[in-house]
């Protein structure tokens, strides 16, 4: 099986890197000219040369724009990256015969359920990030390529921007921190949704081709670790272990505040808990809780730093 994967530097894109050779041959693309390909997702040109040019089985798209306040200052870049450039990509992948892992977000929700969401839920995204990452959907679907769709939320990972590592640094800097406490959702490790991909796609019946098995199998599904907390609730466990590994000299303060003690550019759901049952039975994997996630990734941290 021959994969071309897209958004190779990013969190995700990361471990996929790593954990899909053991599928297939992998042709790793970036915006940067540090992979073995440049796919600029702003460029038609770029994504359709490159799945004509490198004829794969499998596109994983792990780019996306992920800067949720940014996005509202610049919807169309947003847009043209989350929706627009999906579509082309899709048609593309169609076009080539090649199906599509593509990934979305937890903030197609609007957050006023309180059970965690089951991927027919309604959506209706509280900001712009959400409503470009909810058009990439239907793009997808309405391409009619064979595909997998993965929801996933509040992602982090050993490199990149993201809370965890922003909580590290912060307790470095800071006696006392405020952290919301009033947004529900689940943390979840880039390492995870690169494994839960690669599982799925290692289920794949004998002979059949990544379309083939995804014409039976495909559509969107949940993937977030298990459980769920709030930021506070994360920053509460994640600077505790932190503290007992050393990768923090001393606990800061932790305050709960609410959003509104906390304004931020895009609003956010209150709760967006996603419900992983659809890819548990279908593909026999379930992940771990949250917690033992956090814990591997900063044990993984100090590993590095050693
Ligand atoms: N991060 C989260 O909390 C979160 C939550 C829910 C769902 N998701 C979804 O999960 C997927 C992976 O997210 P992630 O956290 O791994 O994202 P990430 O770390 O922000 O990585 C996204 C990658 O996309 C690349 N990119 C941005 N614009 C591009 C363009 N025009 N052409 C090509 N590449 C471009 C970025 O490159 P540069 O760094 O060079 O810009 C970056 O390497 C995305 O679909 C995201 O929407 C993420």
């Amino acid at each position: 099986m021959k994969i071309l994967l897209i958004g190779a530097n990013g969190q995700v894109g990361n471990d996929l890197r790593e954990l899909l050779p053991a599928l297939g041959e992998v042709v790793s693309a970036a915006v940067e000219g540090n992979q073995d390909l440049v796919i600029d997702l702003k460029s038609r040109d770029s994504i359709v040369n490159a799945v004509r040019d490198v004829k794969p089985d499998l596109v994983v798209n792990a780019a996306a724009y992920t800067a949720v306040d940014k996005a509202e200052d610049e919807p169309d870049l947003a847009r043209q990256i989350n929706a627009e450039a999906v579509w082309v990509l899709a048609n593309a992948c169609k076009i080539g015969g090649a199906a599509l892992v593509h990934y979305s977000t937890d903030y197609v929700f609007d957050g006023k359920a309180n059970t965690p969401y089951r991927e027919n839920a309604s959506t209706n995204p509280a900001n712009v990030y959400g409503e470009t990452k909810l058009a990439g959907e239907a793009a997808i679907r309405d391409s009619g390529v064979p595909h997998l769709t993965l929801r996933t939320s509040w992602v982090y990972s050993t490199h990149g921007h993201n809370f965890l590592l922003t909580m590290l640094r912060l307790a470095q800097e800071k006696d006392e921190l405020d952290i919301v406490d009033d947004q529900h959702g689940t943390p979840t490790w880039a390492n995870t949704i690169a494994r839960a991909t690669v599982h799925a796609l290692s289920t794949f019946a004998e002979g059949d081709s990544p379309v083939q098995a995804l014409e039976k199998t495909g559509g969107t599904y949940n993937v977030t670790a298990e459980g769920y907390t709030t930021w506070f609730g994360f920053a509460t466990f994640l600077l505790g272990y932190a503290t007992q590994l050393r990768l923090v000299q001393h606990l800061p303060e932790l305050s709960p505040v609410t959003s509104e003690d906390f304004p931020t550019k895009a609003s956010r759901p209150a709760w967006s808990v996603l419900d992983n049952t659809r890819f548990c039975e279908q593909f026999g994997w379930t992940p771990p809780a949250w917690q033992t996630a956090v814990r591997h990734c900063l044990d993984q941290l100090v590993e590095r730093l050693a």
